[in-house]
């Protein structure tokens, strides 16, 4: 079940990204915030910063807000790590307070529901390193097989939208997953750069996932060699 929180306090926006998306303190009440009393539905303890991207954002759009939901969910389920998702509530005291700091950004947000991830930090890094231990082999190529299902261009060498700390790797950002739903209608799309832009070489964890491909059928490759010398 997806929760829906309450955005109480603008905390910071995030320079990445083309979204601009922004760090808010978010608490499951809507209720006034109390920092008196610890013990309170929305008091300092119970609130929580989460990322959150909404209307008007830049490149906002209705799809993509369901699709980074949705496709976190989703990644959940096939047990990836991500930021655990959420619906972000935002009050009109909370847009009006919030559009006065983003005014000096050139940004606006409208009130209404946007979708929200929990914010994580320290010790992550953006990097994916170059030679991965087996584990995080594996982790790699559960993500690509992921990218490849729901169609996602969004994991490239400039924007991995992949975090990675003591080998654990999480995963962010799904607002393109589902791209394959932009063609539903379209009558002569270009494939040629559409195969460029979704095409499994594409992402930063191909060079990974096709190494450990390889070394996979050689290993099925030689064992099916040894069963033929023992048959022989
Ligand atoms: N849950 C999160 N916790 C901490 N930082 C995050 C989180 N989600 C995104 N970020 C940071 O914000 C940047 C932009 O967010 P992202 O979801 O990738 O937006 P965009 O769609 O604009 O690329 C990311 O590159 C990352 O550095
Ligand atoms: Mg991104």
């Amino acid at each position: 079940m997806l929760e829906t929180l309450e955005a109480q306090r603008l905390e910071r926006v995030i320079s990445a990204g083309r979204t601009r998306p922004l760090v808010v303190e978010c608490s499951r009440s809507a209720s006034p915030i109390n920092d008196e009393d610890p013990d309170a539905s929305n008091g300092p303890e119970n609130r929580v910063l989460h990322v959150v991207k909404g209307f008007d954002l830049p490149e906002i759009t209705n799809l993509g807000l369901f699709n980074e939901v949705f496709g976190n969910l989703l990644a959940r389920e096939l047990d990836i790590d991500t930021p655990a998702p959420c619906l972000v509530h935002l009050s009109t005291p909370f847009v009006e307070a919030a559009n006065n700091v983003l005014r000096r950004y050139g940004l606006r947000l409208k009130t209404g529901i946007a979708s929200g991830c929990e914010y994580f930090s320290g010790g992550y890094s953006n990097v994916i390193p170059r030679s991965l231990s087996d584990d995080e082999l594996k982790q790699a190529t559960l993500i690509y097989g992921f990218d490849m299902l729901v169609q996602n261009p969004d994991r490239t060498v400039q924007r991995p939208n992949c975090a990675i700390r003591s080998g654990h790797f999480k995963l962010f950002d799904f607002e393109t997953t589902f791209s394959f739903v932009l063609l539903i209608g379209v009558q002569k799309p270009a494939l040629g750069s559409l195969q460029t832009w979704l095409g499994p070489e594409a992402s930063i964890l191909c060079g990974s996932v096709k190494k450990k491909a390889r070394l996979e059928l050689e290993t099925v490759h030689n064992c099916s060699e040894e069963n033929q010398c023992c048959h022989n």
